[in-house]
This record gives C-alpha cells, sequence and structure tokens, in this order.
C-alpha cells in the first residue's frame, strides 16, 4: 500500500477540477490536504481521497475555547478529516513551532483518533556534516515529537521525512539516502518501543521520480507539494505509482 498526500499547502485549489475519479490501483490511498477553508468544499467535491489538514490546534477543550485563528482536532473531525500534517518545517520556521508544541499536538491528535503524519527533516547545514549528524538531528526531533506516544497508536503514526532543502528546491535526496534514513528511524523508534510505523518521503517529488523513490517497499508514501497543487499533475503520479 502506497500512501499519496497531496499538501496544498496556502495555494488556492481550483476544486472542480479534482472532482472527476482518476484511475488508480487498490495499492493507494489518495489523501488531501486543503487549506482549512477549502476542507469542506473538497469533502463535498472529491470523492475519491480522504481528507487531511494542514495543521490542529494543541488544546481542544469540550465547546471551544478563547483561542482566537486556532482550529480544534473537533473542528475537523467534524468535517470528515481524517490525517493531519503535524510539524511541517514551515510551520516550525514561520509559527516557531517547536518540538513540544508538536508533541503535544501529536499526542492530541492521536488521543482523537487522527493518523499523524508527522514532518521531520534536517537543513542543508546538517546535511553537508554527513549522515551521521543527519542522524542526531532527526533522532532528537523524534525524541521530542514523539515523546509519550504510547505504542498501541503505531499504526497510526506516518513520518513524513522531508529534507528542508529538498523542499520545493527540484532537487530530491537519492533514493539510497532515503533507505539509509528510513532503516535509521525504524531502529531508533523499535528501540524506543514505539515499533513500525509507516514511512513517508517528501521533497520535491513528482510524476518523473516518483517512481523510483516509492519502489522499495521500505518507503510507504510520499506527501507532495508543489506536484499536488493541479489536479491534472497529481493524477499523473498516482497513474504511475499504480504501475508500481
Ligand atoms: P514540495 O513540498 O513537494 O513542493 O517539495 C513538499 C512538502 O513541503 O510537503
Amino acid at each position: 500500500m502506497k500512501f499519496i498526500i497531496a499538501n496544498w499547502k496556502m495555494h488556492i485549489p481550483n476544486v472542480k477540477t479534482w472532482k472527476q475519479k482518476p484511475s488508480f490501483g487498490k495499492n493507494i490511498r489518495a489523501v488531501i490536504a486543503p487549506p482549512f477553508p477549502f476542507i469542506g468544499e473538497v469533502k463535498k467535491n472529491v470523492s475519491w481521497a480522504e481528507l487531511g489538514a494542514q495543521d490542529v490546534f494543541s488544546k481542544d477543550p469540550v465547546g471551544g475555547g478563547s483561542f482566537t485563528g486556532e482550529v480544534s482536532a473537533s473542528m475537523l473531525r467534524s468535517l470528515g478529516v481524517s490525517y493531519i500534517i503535524i510539524g511541517h518545517s514551515e510551520k516550525r520556521k514561520y509559527s516557531k513551532e517547536t518540538d513540544e508544541i508538536i508533541n503535544k499536538k501529536v499526542l492530541l491528535s492521536l488521543k482523537k483518533g487522527f493518523k499523524v503524519v508527522l514532518c521531520i527533516g534536517e537543513p542543508l547545514t546538517i546535511r553537508a556534516k554527513g549522515i551521521l549528524a543527519v542522524e542526531n538531528f532527526l533522532k532528537n526531533q523524534l525524541k521530542v515529537d514523539l515523546g509519550k506516544v504510547a505504542v498501541r497508536f503505531q499504526n497510526n503514526i506516518y513520518i513524513a521525512y522531508e529534507p528542508i532543502w529538498a523542499i520545493g528546491s527540484g532537487k530530491t535526496d537519492s533514493p539510497k539516502d532515503i533507505l539509509e534514513v528510513s532503516d535509521i528511524i525504524e531502529k531508533f523508534l523499535s528501540r524506543k518501543k514505539i515499533g513500525k510505523i509507516k514511512f513517508l518521503y517528501g521533497g520535491s517529488v513528482d510524476e518523473n521520480n516518483v517512481e523510483k523513490i516509492l519502489k522499495s517497499e521500505k518507503i510507504d508514501g510520499a506527501l507532495i507539494g508543489s506536484s499536488s497543487v493541479e489536479a491534472k499533475e497529481f493524477k499523473k503520479i498516482l497513474s504511475v505509482v499504480s504501475r508500481l
């Protein structure tokens, strides 16, 4: 099974162009994560994909609360969202989201029954120092982001490895390096007693490189930004993955 998740970021979608169901195999789960205001429209128009959100607030008091500008897990549930992207590097950068905040969001979302797509990834300065530096950086993120997560949630955890230098840059990590990171994370999480989670890659995935990135059965899917904004392009990706 491959999970192909569209992260529309803050782009304004033309939802009508997404209506028609593309043909893709049973080996694929397609997920669309629109900006909050478009979630309802996507739910109404796009029957062939599951719904994701790009963020969630770290608290969810019954009946709501005084948190201007925030969106709670319960609100997302009422819209039919089942996946929540947490800890994207753009949220870490522009909203100054810390690993501690990310951990709160992860714990809350798992408890509420969502599938959590937790984004981690190193900047170029770390990558330039070699794989050991990358390993330390990612482990430090995971240690906090997944702190106190109980093993019973492992089926709902999707780690999206997104090297920051690969996001929106047209440069993807090599399949060999992605597999190396997947091994590092697998070993680390088994030592932490979280065990087997799903491992996704993100960072400049498109119709031309998706095949070689997702070929290995160790890579469970992709989180796709730029190439997921236009329906036509995203559907092409689905058709390539169908043939894997
Ligand atoms: P990209 O973005 O595909 O445009 O590199 C991926 C992401 O940020 O999730």
